[in-house]
């Protein structure tokens, strides 16, 4: 579902490609400018859209506080009507050059506390007061690190009083953040807006060293890595959806966030060498431990195909020399088979014919027993 954004200082610069990014998105945009008759670019923007009342177009001089009013009103009566806000940018900004703390004029310095400070903060507690029932989700200040105090940026000689205004922002936002934690009320059946005033996200973005009319100063420094309203824009939107209630009341640098990610990106990189390296080595490994096992394998292979040819070698000569035993043995054992045949043989024979001549007596001692007989016989009669 499209957000609708409330973008205060839209009519230039980071404001204008803020609102043109977040419609060609498909949000709602309402678009406050100081002064509508000047604001072209912003109106050719509007014109150039085919959604009805995506980009709506209002008044709002942060420096005049009938105007916020005036704006607020304004807003208030199309809440009523049921406009959600979900989100608030407070972008207006002003930085007159050279601001030296040592010759500001009180006007001068106003001026940057008033549209910087002043005007941002009392714009979003208006609205804020618009939506008791129904808070956005974000409120999100432009601010600069120009403002930081804990990296004071000593070499930027003429922006004493911008850095002052900056700094003051970021402290009061903090309070707001702070205070909206703290403030009861603020339930919603609304999903896509916070439930609660403890939900709200405030954030200060610091959008890197941007090329718009505001950067177009000659100074005595050189500004190092200036980039462009769209990529401000992009990277200000990916820091916006990656923050939540949690991160509320701090500061948030465009450029130091792309130098965490670009940091980010180039230890992936680095580690995705290191990772390759590592996958080419432990190939390399592995090829080398499969060589040298392929190898190893060969060797015990051979060694046991040696030991098998050695062992079968020995058990050949010994079935040789056993079967020869045996041969020589059995042709012993037939040939004292044999003598020992023939000595039976021999003695058989003998024996038959001690048997047959035994024979021959008895026929012959019975042949003489029958004439002796006989004879008796015949000397008996
Ligand atoms: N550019 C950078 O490098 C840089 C760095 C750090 C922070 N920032 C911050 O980024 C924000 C945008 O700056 P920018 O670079 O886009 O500057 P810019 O091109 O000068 O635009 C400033 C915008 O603020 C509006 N504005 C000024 N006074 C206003 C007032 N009294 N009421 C309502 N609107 C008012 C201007 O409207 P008009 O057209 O009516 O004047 C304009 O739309 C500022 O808050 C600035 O401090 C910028």
């Amino acid at each position: 579902m499209p957000a609708t954004w409330i973008l205060v200082g839209a009519s230039r610069g980071i404001g204008l490609e803020f609102t043109r990014q977040l419609l060609a998105r498909g949000d709602q945009v309402i678009a406050a400018v100081r002064n509508e008759k000047t604001a072209n670019e912003l109106w050719k923007l509007a014109a150039s859209q085919t959604r009805p009342a995506s980009c709506l177009i209002e008044q709002c001089d942060v420096t005049k506080e009938a105007s916020i009013d005036e704006f607020a009103d304004r807003i208030g009566a199309w809440v009523k009507q049921g406009l959600r806000i979900d989100n608030i940018v407070l972008n207006a900004g002003v930085l007159k050059y050279p601001n030296r703390a040592t010759e500001v004029s009180f006007a001068d310095f106003a001026l940057h506390l008033h549209t910087n400070t002043i005007g941002p903060i009392v714009c979003a507690r208006k609205l804020l007061d618009l939506v008791p029932d129904r808070p956005p989700a974000k409120v999100i200040f432009i601010s600069s690190d120009s403002g930081s105090t804990a990296a004071f940026r000593e070499h930027e000689d003429g922006f004493g009083a911008y850095a002052a205004s900056k700094a003051a922002l970021n402290q009061m936002l903090r309070h707001m953040a702070a205070e909206l934690k703290r403030k009861k009320g603020g339930s919603s059946s609304s999903s896509s807006s916070s439930s609660s005033w403890a939900d709200v996200c405030v954030l200060a973005l610091h959008p890197g060293e941007v090329q718009t009319d505001m950067a177009n100063i000659d100074l005595d420094w050189e500004v190092e890595g200036i980039i462009s309203p769209e990529e401000s824009v992009r990277g200000l939107l990916q820091v916006i959806a990656s923050k939540s209630k949690a991160d509320s009341g701090t500061f948030w640098s465009i450029r130091a966030q792309v130098k965490l990610l670009n940091s980010k990106a180039a230890a992936a990189v680095d580690k995705l060498a290191d990772y390759e390296d590592e996958v080419r080595y432990l190939r390399l490994q592995v090829q080398q431990q499969q060589k040298s096992s392929l190898t190893a394998d060969e060797e015990a292979q051979r060694q046991l195909r040696e030991q098998a040819e050695a062992s079968l070698h020995a058990s050949q000569s010994e079935l040789e020399e056993l079967t020869s035993q045996l041969f020589g043995e059995a042709n012993e054992m037939v040939a004292h088979e044999r003598q020992e045949r023939a000595k039976l043989e021999l003695r058989v024979k003998m024996l038959e014919e001690r048997d047959r001549r035994k024979v021959e007596s008895l026929d012959r001692l019975e042949a003489r027993v029958k004439r002796v007989e006989r004879v008796r016989a015949l000397v008996g009669q």
